[in-house]
């Protein structure tokens, strides 16, 4: 069995799925907290799967991680529960502190001691996983080379600054305990059962709405893209044969300005479901007021994980846009589940201006 947290959120619910569609898998025991991000229609289609448990709770609660450690003996953790939406982190950061940091702390602390009771074949199987973030490495000039392994820490907001923390807690058990960990730090990932508080399914879902696309500043800010799929590839990957204590960055090598995110959503949606007045979605864009201490660029070298293990994304973001689009477009009855209650109301929050 593998312990995932988080696994109901945006990432791990596709790990999960992906995870599970090999009939030769280990069996998961799913443990999320069901915040705002968490949606247990992301699983709908494991419902009567015996080979996945899900579990309603919080990484931070000890006796129940202990418990659940105890119960099913998993071989590995793979953590992706966290607070993940930057946006949120500027309004209030203490649930990413709390999560992020204090969350990592003790599933770390339950893991070191399960571990620790293991016998020694099953503890130099044993993995701990740990899920992060390029935006760690803090923001790049159009003209620095992207980021590497080695790159010091400079992280920039509230969420990537609580997602370094939880790093450097991942690096400290494996220095000083030998606690057999992982991380992997990856770009910014895009597909299908993402919530849509985040550009890409929000520009498809406004578009399709009829409201505006809004993008944050001059639109140039460069995020590296890689589709979902790829990123939980690239886990199982380094989950199989990674090396223990190192970290591995993970990304797509597509570089794109959100503004050209936005306008190939458009372009797709006018081919796959043109407006009625056939003019292009284009028209819906609207520039709205910077996020403070906005990113401006991020860069993923993702040459040691392709070197080392042999990873390279299956996708270029042409092909792995459309299919996401397409998905949206399919997938109708999702789509309303999370576009009522609170997701409204951040929404209407955040963009009210
Ligand atoms: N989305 C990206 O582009 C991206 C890129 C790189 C790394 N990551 C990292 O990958 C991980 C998953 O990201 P995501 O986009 O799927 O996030 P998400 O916000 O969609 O999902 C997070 C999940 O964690 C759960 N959760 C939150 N707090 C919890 C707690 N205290 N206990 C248990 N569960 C809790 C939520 O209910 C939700 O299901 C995060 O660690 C994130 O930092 C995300």
């Amino acid at each position: 069995m593998i312990l995932v947290t988080g696994g109901a959120g945006f990432i791990g619910a596709n790990f999960v799925l992906d995870w599970l569609s090999s009939p030769s898998a280990e069996d998961v025991v799913n443990l999320d907290k069901l915040t705002y991000a968490g949606n247990i229609a992301n699983l709908q289609s494991l419902q009567k799967d015996s080979r996945h448990v899900f579990v309603h709770g919080d990484v931070g609660d000890r006796a129940l991680v202990a418990k659940l450690l105890a119960e099913y003996h998993p071989r590995a953790i793979v953590n992706f529960a966290a607070e993940s939406h930057v946006d949120r982190s500027i309004h209030g950061s203490s649930e990413f502190i709390q999560t992020n940091i204090v969350g990592t702390f003790n599933l770390l602390e339950c893991a070191r001691e399960y571990w620790g009771s293991l016998e020694v074949g099953q503890k130099e199987q044993f993995r701990f996983h740990h899920v992060s973030t390029d935006e760690v490495y803090g923001s790049l000039s159009s003209s620095d080379p992207a980021f590497k392994e080695i790159n010091p820490y400079k992280p920039n907001s509230p969420y990537s600054a609580s997602k370094a923390a939880s790093d450097h807690l991942v690096r400290a058990w494996f220095h000083t305990y030998g606690f057999p960990v992982i991380t992997t730090n990856c770009s910014n990932n895009y597909g299908s059962y993402h919530f849509p508080e985040k550009l890409i399914p929000l520009v498809i879902l406004n578009a399709l709405n009829n409201k505006p696309l809004p993008i944050y500043g001059d639109g140039q800010q460069i995020r590296d893209w890689l589709y979902v799929g790829d990123h939980c590839a690239a886990i199982r990957e380094v989950l199989a044969n990674g090396r223990l204590g190192e970290t591995y960055n993970i990304g797509g090598w597509n570089e794109k300005a959100n503004i050209d995110v936005v306008k190939t959503i458009c372009n797709i949606l006018d081919e796959l479901k043109p407006r009625v007045d056939k003019k292009s979605f284009a028209e819906q864009i609207t520039f709205v007021k910077d996020r403070p201490g906005h990113d401006r660029r991020y860069a993923i070298d993702a040459s040691k994980i392709e070197k080392e293990l042999g990873w390279r994304p299956a996708e270029t973001f042409d092909t792995g846009i459309r299919k996401t689009v397409q998905w949206y477009l399919n997938n109708s009855e999702w789509v309303e589940g999370v576009t009522t209650g609170s997701y409204r109301d951040w929404l209407d929050k955040q963009y009210r201006n």
